[in-house]
Formats: C-alpha cells, structure tokens, sequence
C-alpha cells in the first residue's frame, strides 16, 4: 500500500468521460465532489457547475491536477499539449515551461514536481504506475501478435473488425498471455495497485479480457482510448476526453478558478462536509480500495452530504460490494441507466452504481 501511496499512479486517461456526463447531467448551480485520479475532474467543468472539488488520498495526483492547471492556465493549446506528452517535444523544452509553473503550485506540489522532473520531462502522460504497466503489457502483446494488433487498428469498419475478433482474435495463446500478465500475482508484486488486488472480487486476467472482447464487438479499436492504451501503448487521436482537445480546453481554461484540490480521503472529507454542501458525485472506483464497511460508509457519507435531487455516479472495477438495502430508498440506484452506461463506457471494464438522492 505505502508504495502506493507515495507515487503518481495515474497520469492520462483511465476512465471514459462521456459515462459520468451522461450519469450526472452536471449543470450550472451545481457543486460537485469528484475523484481527482489522472485529472478526471477536468471534464466535469466543461458543462460551467459553479464549483469543482477534486479530491484523492494520493498527494501525487493531486500534485499532477495542480501541474495540469497551471499548463492549461498559462499555455496555448499546442504547448500545453507537447508538455503534457500528447504531442512531441524534447526533455529540455518541458523542463524549461516547467520551471515558471512551478512558482504557481502549493508548497507540497512544488516539492513533488521539483524531486520528478524527470516525469515531466518524459511526458507526464506517460509517467503513471498504471500507465506504465500497461504499456510494457502492450510491448508484450505486439511482440507475440504484431500483425494481428495493426490489423486490429486499420479497421475504418465495425462489421469488418467484429468478424476478425470473433474469428481470429480470441486464441487460446492470447487468453493464456493475457491472463498471466493480469495474474493477481503479476499484479500484486508488479503492478501494486490495491485496486488491482484488494478487493477483487473477480479473477482480472479473464474479466478484462472478457470485457474487452465485447468492446471489440461494439466500437472500433481506432476509436477507442483504453482498447489504444491497452494494446498500442498510447491514447486514441480520435477519442480523448475534453481536457485534452483544443476546443475543451478553451472551455475549461476559463472555469479553473472553480476548481478547488483536495488532498485527503473521501469518507473522512463526506464525514466532515455539512448537509448538502454537494449536488453532484463522481467516485471513481473507489470501492475498489474499501472493505464492504467502508463502502457503507462512503454511501453513507453521500447520503448525508448530498443535496435533494443531487446525483451520484461511482465505478466498480473489480470489487463487487453489496449496496445496502436500507439505503436503497435514499440514494435511488437508476439500473436501466447503469445497464446501458456499463455497455457503453469505452473503458469497458467498470460496471456502474448511479442514481438520484431522494429528496
Ligand atoms: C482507480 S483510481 C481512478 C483513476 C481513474 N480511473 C482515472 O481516470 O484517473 C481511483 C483514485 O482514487 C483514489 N483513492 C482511493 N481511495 C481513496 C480514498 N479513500 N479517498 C480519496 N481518494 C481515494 C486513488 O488514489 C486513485 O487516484
């Protein structure tokens, strides 16, 4: 855990934007609570809510969200994106933008950003734990399967792409390679992620693969950001989320002063927040770090610090926790909603707790 909780874990794109525009139809008037990860809360200014809480236990995202800020604040959108490594540019290039920036960032960033420079030199949208897993798993897929995976990626047609996954993709050799690099093992003692091993409720290597597969069925490889991330090692040109386009940016720019960055653990921060200091509620997967006791307690942190008429929208990964029945009459759970957003989501391997506070 501790390793963990001392290192940037996240740094791009973990999860699929669209789902948590759809679950929380977030508005002007609204106040939102969000799960800050890879600069996930980002998005969640796009529709002008009047505030944005990003909050994580781990100080190196938080320290990344500032970082993130501050290139948007200061940067056109062609520096900003070579500086973050969505675009080329050299070590020296981003150390020499990095430097200013760093005179805007809280004492604890600072010194997080000050003793990483070499993240940012590289690219801090490479520089995750996460990030960096999955691209040595995708230097291992192209090495056994090059010409499947570029096949895989030329595909402009969905009913061309399904045959080939359903008639070529699914071999007995991937499922075996696949499975072992998703071993609760390899991501136990390579990975170190709890989210990854905790709380696991499925095996990984197979439900991955499973989810994937259905993906593979639904949209094209090419517009996929996490199929990209997974398989090419890199995010999708075709599909990144608004804080990392030039017309999202432009929008966000001007609502960053909304943003507040927290650096702490949820439950405590739900614990402490008064009656309806929030309206909206994006989680993450943070059920995929909690015991069953305290996934009660963040639903019932929500429950209490959630406004009337409020919405909630939280991811599980690989944990399943019961949602308990004495709150079902509180916080409204939208299954059909939930059904649909776990199909559609194109990081496909998250299933979705959404709903309503009752009010
Ligand atoms: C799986 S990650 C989310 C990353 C994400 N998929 C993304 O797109 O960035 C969940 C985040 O929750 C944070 N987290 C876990 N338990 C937490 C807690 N109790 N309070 C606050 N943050 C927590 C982790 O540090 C991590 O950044």
């Amino acid at each position: 855990m501790s390793r963990f909780f001392s290192t940037l874990n996240y740094s791009s794109v973990n999860e699929d934007w669209r789902t948590e525009a759809r679950a929380l139809e977030v508005g002007p008037g609204d106040r939102v609570l969000a799960i800050t990860g890879g600069g996930r809360p980002l998005d969640l200014l796009l529709p002008g809510p009047d505030r944005v809480v990003a909050i994580d236990a781990v100080p190196a995202q938080s320290a990344l969200l500032e970082l993130e800020v501050a290139a948007m604040r200061a940067l056109h959108f062609d520096a900003y994106a070579s500086f973050l490594g969505l675009t080329p540019s050299s070590r020296a290039e981003r150390g020499r933008i990095l430097d200013p920036l760093l005179a805007a960032f809280g004492p604890e960033a600072r010194a997080f950003w000050d003793a990483h420079r070499s993240l940012v030199g590289r690219g801090v949208l490479r520089g995750g734990r996460w990030e960096r897993f999955f691209r040595m798993g995708s230097l291992l897929g192209r090495l056994v399967r090059p010409g499947k995976i570029r096949r895989l990626f030329a595909f402009e047609d969905l009913d061309a792409q399904r045959a080939f996954v359903r008639e070529r993709w699914d071999t007995a050799g991937w499922r075996w390679i696949n499975d072992v690099f998703l071993s609760r093992l390899v991501l136990r003692h390579v990975l170190g992620d709890p989210a990854f091993h905790a709380h696991a409720a499925v095996e990984p290597g197979r439900f991955v693969r499973e989810r994937m597969q259905e993906s593979l069925l639904s949209v094209l490889a090419r517009d996929n950001f996490m199929v990209s991330l997974t398989l090419r090692g890199r995010l999708a040109e075709r599909d990144l989320p608004p804080r990392l386009t030039r017309q999202g940016t432009a929008a966000i720019r001007k609502r960053l002063d909304r943003l507040e960055i927290v650096t702490g653990d949820v439950i405590a921060h739900l614990e402490a927040a008064a009656p309806g200091t929030y309206t909206r509620f994006s989680l993450s997967d943070v059920p995929s770090y909690l015991s069953q006791e305290d996934f009660e307690r963040l639903l019932d942190g929500v429950a209490r610090a959630g406004a009337p008429g409020g919405r909630f929208c939280i991811r599980l990964f690989l944990s399943r926790p019961r949602f308990p029945e004495r709150l079902a009459g509180v916080l409204v759970r939208e299954p059909d909603l939930e059904r649909r957003l776990a199909r559609e989501d194109h990081a496909f391997a998250y299933d979705f707790i959404v709903g309503r506070i009752a009010g």
